[in-house]
């Protein structure tokens, strides 16, 4: 590959390519994915084996520090996590002025830049390591009480404070399903669940909402706001915000009759702006590995919570109508990551507007890796090239002659 970057003397010559789709950004030492052959892993580990064997904070540190950490390792993570899990309470005068049905990705992502104006130390892009670090701890810490807290709000409820006795996934689930009144039991097979999602979504390389924090950083701006871009990044229904249109779709299929083959059509036709959402990857050609993964903890969690919910059934036979459809086929059209996840947050208890926020919360120590990697390469700032297209030479004319 040509390093292009380097080439000083290309005055003139600029290299289009619409979304990306043959550009690489960066090297990176991260995430490995071969998309003809569905192969994700982080740091050299197979996603497999991660989402199987690993907890979520153990995946978190292998993406941002390197290296899966030593027991005391990620017991001092869990410590130095434990204590900034609290957010500022003024923090909570920005989440009482939104509407209450404001979408929960809005309020993370002033929520997450806002984090930016209580911790000044952040903003100087030449402070130390050790400062650094604290505020990538600081936002791994505060992410999940700003995320419960959305919820809770959501409902009305009383905000439920973070606790040190549990572990990271524990406390989210505390915080979301918990009441003031009681100590509620968290299932272990929920917390299981909950480790599995969040590690299939922890970092995809340079997708739509990475690129947007790197380029951010890039200009050496603060990690939250960086982070506060890429969750606006995430959002979009052709990005995160697919898990929530899935749900959507799954729905009016089912309300509709459940008449699979007619939502396929639709999905076909070049006339109808309808796309078959869950459906379809940039770089995977193949099964995406976590959708396959996702697909069999749907079946379980469901199973082992007694859970029948009919838009599983209709999923599955889209899924299997598609996959031998010539369309489909012939465009490599496969379910991605957000095809089957919905369907576990909903058994989970969360609401359809949570689910990318759900995602938010799993990509956020790839976030950190991304922008941390970033900065330690002291890679250049961001700025593509155009080809102009406009007008080239126009003579003003004032208002009133126009
Ligand atoms: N339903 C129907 N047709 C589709 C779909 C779909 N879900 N996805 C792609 N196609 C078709 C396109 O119409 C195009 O057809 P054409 O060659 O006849 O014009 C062809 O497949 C290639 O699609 P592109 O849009 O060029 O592929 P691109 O790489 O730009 O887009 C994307 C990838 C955005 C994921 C797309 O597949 C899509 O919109 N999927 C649905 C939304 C979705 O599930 N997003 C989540 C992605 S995973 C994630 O971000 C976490």
């Amino acid at each position: 590959s040509i390093d292009i970057s380097k080439l000083r003397d290309l005055t003139g010559h600029i290299t289009l390519d619409f979304g990306y789709k043959n550009t690489g950004s960066t090297k990176s030492a991260i995430t490995f994915l071969d998309g003809e052959k569905g192969i994700l892993k982080y740091r050299g580990y197979p996603i497999e084996e991660l989402a199987e064997k690993s907890t979520f904070l153990e995946v978190a540190y292998l993406l941002i520090y390197g290296d899966l950490p030593k027991s005391e390792q990620l017991e001092n993570f869990q410590a130095q996590i434990t204590k900034h899990t609290l957010i500022h309470e003024d923090m909570k005068k920005f989440l009482d002025g939104y509407p209450s049905k404001s979408h929960p990705m809005a309020q993370l992502a002033s929520l997450v830049c806002s984090l930016s104006t209580f911790y000044p130390e952040s903003l100087d892009a030449n402070s130390s390591t050790e400062t650094m670090n604290r505020e990538m701890i600081k936002l791994l810490a505060k992410f999940p009480t700003i995320v419960s807290f959305i919820y809770k709000k959501s409902l009305g409820h009383p905000l439920i404070y973070p606790k040190n006795k549990y572990d990271y996934v524990s406390n989210y689930l505390n915080m979301t399903f918990g009441q003031r009144t009681e100590e509620i039991e968290i299932d272990p097979v929920v917390v299981k669940a909950m480790n599995t999602l969040l590690i299939l979504h922890a970092d995809h390389e340079q997708n739509c909402s990475a690129s947007t924090v790197r380029m951010v950083g890039s200009s050496d701006c603060n990690i939250y706001a960086s982070v506060s871009a890429g969750i606006a990044a995430l959002w979009g229904p052709l990005h995160g915000g697919a898990n929530q249109a899935v749900i959507e779709m799954l729905e009016r299929i089912k309300e509709d009759g459940g008449d699979t083959e007619k939502w396929i059509n639709k999905a076909k036709d070049k006339n109808d702006p309808f796309r078959m959402m869950g459906f379809g990857h940039r770089v995977y050609k193949n099964f995406d590995p976590r959708a396959k993964i996702i697909k069999k903890a749907c079946d379980d969690i469901l199973e082992k919570l007694g859970i029948n919910d009919p838009v599983l059934e209709i999923a599955k036979k889209l899924e299997e109508a598609a996959l031998s459809d010539p369309y489909f086929v012939e465009r490599k059209l496969y379910p991605n990551v957000d095809f089957y996840s919905g369907i576990i947050y909903r058994a989970l208890g969360f609401p359809t507007d949570m689910f990318t926020v759900l995602f938010a919360l799993g990509r956020l120590p790839g976030w950190i890796a991304q922008w941390k990697e970033m900065h330690e390469n002291k890679e250049p700032i961001g700025r593509p090239r155009q080809i102009y297209v406009g007008h080239t030479n126009r003579t003003f004319v004032e208002a009133e002659n126009r």
